[in-house]
Parts: C-alpha cells; sequence; structure tokens
C-alpha cells in the first residue's frame, strides 16, 4: 500500500486533496498529514476521514528537522505532497519572516528528511519514492500583455515577500533535482477556491462580508486578473503529476478562467441574490452597495494566467469545472457550513481582521 505524506494537509487546499485521494484510492492508500495547526489549519475540515484506519494526523512543524526525521523513520513514506506554507500576500507584507521560515527552511527540512530516508548508498533512489512540491504562478511575477500567459519556461520574477519566499522553496527543490537527481516534480498552480478556504482569501471573505452586510474590501481599482481553478480540479492535477510526472520536471496548473476581481465580487453578489431563499434575513445585507474601493495592496501583481499546455499535452489534464458551476457550489458550500465560517472566523482572525482593514 502506498503511503502518501501530506503536509499543510488542514489547510485549505491540503484538506481538499486528503478528501479527494480518500475519494478516488479508498482504503488502497495511507495518508499521514503533518501540520502544525497555525492560523490557517483547522482539523474540522477533516472530520469526515478522521476515523479512517488509513489517515493519520501528526502535529508538527515542518521547521522541526527532528520531528519531520522522525515521521520518516517510522514510516515508509513512498511520497510526499508538500502544501505545508504560508500562503497569504497580505500576511507576508506585514511580517516577512515567517514566510521565509515556513516556506524556505521548512522545505529544506522537507527535502532533507526525504532525501536521508530515500537514498541507497550509491547515490540512488529507492523504487516509487516521489516528491510533489506544491507551488503557485506568483513566482513568476505579473503579466503586462494581455496575450501573455504563464509558462514552466517563463523566468522567475517574484515581487512579494510571499511569491519571493515560493520561488526560493522551488529553485532548492530544482537544485535538489540538478544536484542529486533527487525524485522530484513541482507543480505551480493558479489560485484555487472552493470549500475550506481561509476568509482572509478574496473570495470566502466577499460570501462571508456580503452575508453581515460588511464592507466588500476592493483593492486599488479592482481591475487586476487572476485565474482561477477549483480546487477538486488542482488536487486531480497533483495526482496526475504524481503518477504521470517525469523526473525533474514543473507542470503549471490553470484552467484558462482568468476574471477581473471587481467581475468576481459581483458574480458572488448575485449568486448569493440567486440562492438565498427570501426569507432568509441575509438576503437584504447582499447588495453591490457594499463594494468599498481601498488603498492598494503594496506591489500589486497586475495578471496571472496559466498556460496549461504541458500537462494537458502529457498527461490529459483538463479542469473538469466551468467557473460558473464552481463558484455556486462553492458560495453553496458556505452557506451550507456558516458553523465553520462562524468558528474560523472566531479569535485570531479578527485581531487580524480589524488591524487589516481598521483604515
Ligand atoms: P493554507 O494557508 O490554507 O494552508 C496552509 C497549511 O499549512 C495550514 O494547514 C497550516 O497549518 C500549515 N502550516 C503552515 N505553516 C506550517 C509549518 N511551519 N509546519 C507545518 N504546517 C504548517 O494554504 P493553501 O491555500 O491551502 O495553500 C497550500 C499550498 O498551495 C501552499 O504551498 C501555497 O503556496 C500553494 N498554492 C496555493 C494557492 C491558492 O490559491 N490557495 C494557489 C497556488 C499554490
Ligand atoms: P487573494 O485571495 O489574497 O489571493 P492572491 O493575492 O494570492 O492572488 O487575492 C486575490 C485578489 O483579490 C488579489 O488581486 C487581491 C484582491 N483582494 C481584494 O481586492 N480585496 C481583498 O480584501 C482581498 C483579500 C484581496
Amino acid at each position: 500500500m502506498r503511503t502518501y505524506l501530506v503536509t499543510g494537509g488542514a489547510g485549505f487546499i491540503g484538506s481538499n486533496f486528503v478528501h479527494y485521494m480518500f475519494r478516488k484510492y479508498g482504503d488502497d492508500i495511507r495518508i499521514i498529514n503533518v501540520d502544525a495547526l497555525t492560523y490557517a489549519g483547522n482539523l474540522e475540515n477533516l472530520k469526515a476521514v478522521e476515523a479512517r484506519d488509513n489517515y493519520t494526523f501528526v502535529k508538527a512543524d515542518i521547521r522541526d528537522k527532528e520531528a519531520i526525521e522522525k515521521i520518516f523513520a517510522e514510516n515508509d513514506v513512498d511520497v510526499v505532497v508538500h502544501f505545508a506554507a504560508e500562503s497569504h500576500v497580505d500576511r507576508s507584507i506585514r511580517n516577512p519572516e515567517v514566510f521565509v521560515e515556513t516556506n524556505v527552511i521548512g522545505t529544506a527540512v522537507m527535502l532533507n528528511a526525504a532525501k536521508a530516508a530515500w537514498e541507497n548508498e550509491d547515490g540512488s533512489y529507492k523504487a516509487g519514492k516521489k516528491f510533489l512540491h506544491v507551488s503557485t504562478d506568483e513566482v513568476y511575477g505579473s503579466l503586462s500583455d494581455p496575450k501573455d500567459y504563464f509558462y514552466e519556461t517563463t523566468p522567475y520574477d517574484p515581487h512579494s515577500p510571499y511569491s519571493a519566499s515560493k520561488a526560493s522553496a522551488d529553485l532548492l527543490v530544482k537544485a535538489y533535482v540538478d544536484t542529486y537527481h533527487f525524485p522530484a516534480n513541482i507543480t505551480n498552480c493558479s489560485n484555487n477556491y472552493g470549500p475550506y478556504q481561509f476568509p482572509e482569501k478574496l473570495i470566502p471573505l466577499v460570501i462571508n462580508n456580503a452575508l453581515s452586510g460588511k464592507k466588500l474590501p476592493v483593492y486599488g481599482d479592482g481591475k487586476n486578473v487572476r485565474d482561477w481553478l477549483y480546487v477538486d480540479d488542482h488536487c486531480k492535477g497533483i495526482d496526475m503529476v504524481i503518477e504521470g510526472g517525469k523526473q525533474g520536471e514543473k507542470y503549471n496548473i490553470g484552467g484558462h478562467n482568468e476574471r477581473e476581481n471587481i467581475q468576481i465580487i459581483k458574480t458572488i453578489i448575485s449568486t448569493l441574490k440567486d440562492i438565498l431563499p427570501d426569507d432568509d434575513p441575509r438576503k437584504a445585507n447582499v447588495s453591490e452597495d457594499l463594494i468599498t474601493f481601498v488603498e492598494d495592496r503594496k506591489g500589486h501583481d497586475r495578471r496571472y494566467a496559466i498556460a496549461p499546455d504541458k500537462i494537458s499535452k502529457e498527461l490529459g489534464w483538463l479542469p473538469d469545472t466551468k467557473f460558473e458551476d464552481g463558484i455556486r457550489l462553492t458560495v453553496k458550500w458556505y452557506l451550507d457550513n456558516m458553523d465553520w465560517m462562524e468558528n474560523v472566523t472566531s479569535g485570531d482572525y479578527q485581531a487580524y481582521y480589524r488591524k487589516m482593514y481598521e483604515a
């Protein structure tokens, strides 16, 4: 039975990936989820799998060399799927250090531990091992020409401390491939949306604020473009790269779903109005009047857009979910899971929200 070590499995994409893999492979795989449970990690996301015999949660920090080495010593790990990271650009602008520590040092710890566990005495690797490093399209910087796209060959040009830390981590993985022939792939994905996303990110923040009649903060002119991908389609891509990705290669994952932020916000408002029943008192709160233009994010990247040609041609990946369906599913999920929203927006997040938006 293949054993996956998933880091950051209690976060947004990580928890969706755990669900995706158990839906697809059932009892044929084992998953060890290693997560430090920062503000962004929530075990509630994994309630449905926690009783499984083939699922284990280990609370550990990827910067903690001893703890990570112990997990490799006690388990014959076949595949590492490395999601754990500090992931929010705005937080990275306020406090870059922890992004370097977790995203760069943490990745180095993971690489070293996997290499030590998997390497034979002659420098070759045990069969069937792979390290899948999950990264972002933000490492490529910002596109100005509307006809341009990010390809795997696009030079790295990160602008935020978040994207710089992810770019550094990607280059470390590449260095392990080039220097040690380490069995790894890198995936660079566009903006994900779907269930379990922490409401500091645009889509769940807008859903949550609109429902309670709070302002919808739009950075700058609202015309920055992001390329949105439904999270299950990302999980499918990661699984395909684990199965078929060529040694040392990187793959961009994105479904040609470019939207201006303001369009996204208006779509959420109309979807909420459409789904909420007339007798739901929250319906009266939902209005475009809540849209509030605020000071732009420092160094705000204008446009991201992925060319997924390589993963489509080599591995046959295509997204299954059209944006119109995905956003409806997402809005519906948050409406059906208001307890989840209330739990994650209490405490720490409230303090963060006040600091970010008090001006
Ligand atoms: P998230 O912030 O929702 O989750 C991150 C998870 O990592 C949390 O469970 C957190 O507790 C855990 N974590 C943080 N620091 C840790 C540490 N030091 N040790 C162990 N665990 C730690 O992030 P996400 O949106 O799910 O993103 C997952 C990965 O995908 C990240 O590497 C991110 O860069 C990448 N990515 C995200 C997007 C997106 O749109 N969200 C797009 C492309 C790539
Ligand atoms: P976000 O969800 O933080 O993802 P990323 O910065 O990684 O792309 O932001 C998506 C876009 O939405 C980005 O252009 C910034 C913008 N944005 C707002 O306009 N208002 C907000 O309150 C947030 C959180 C983001």
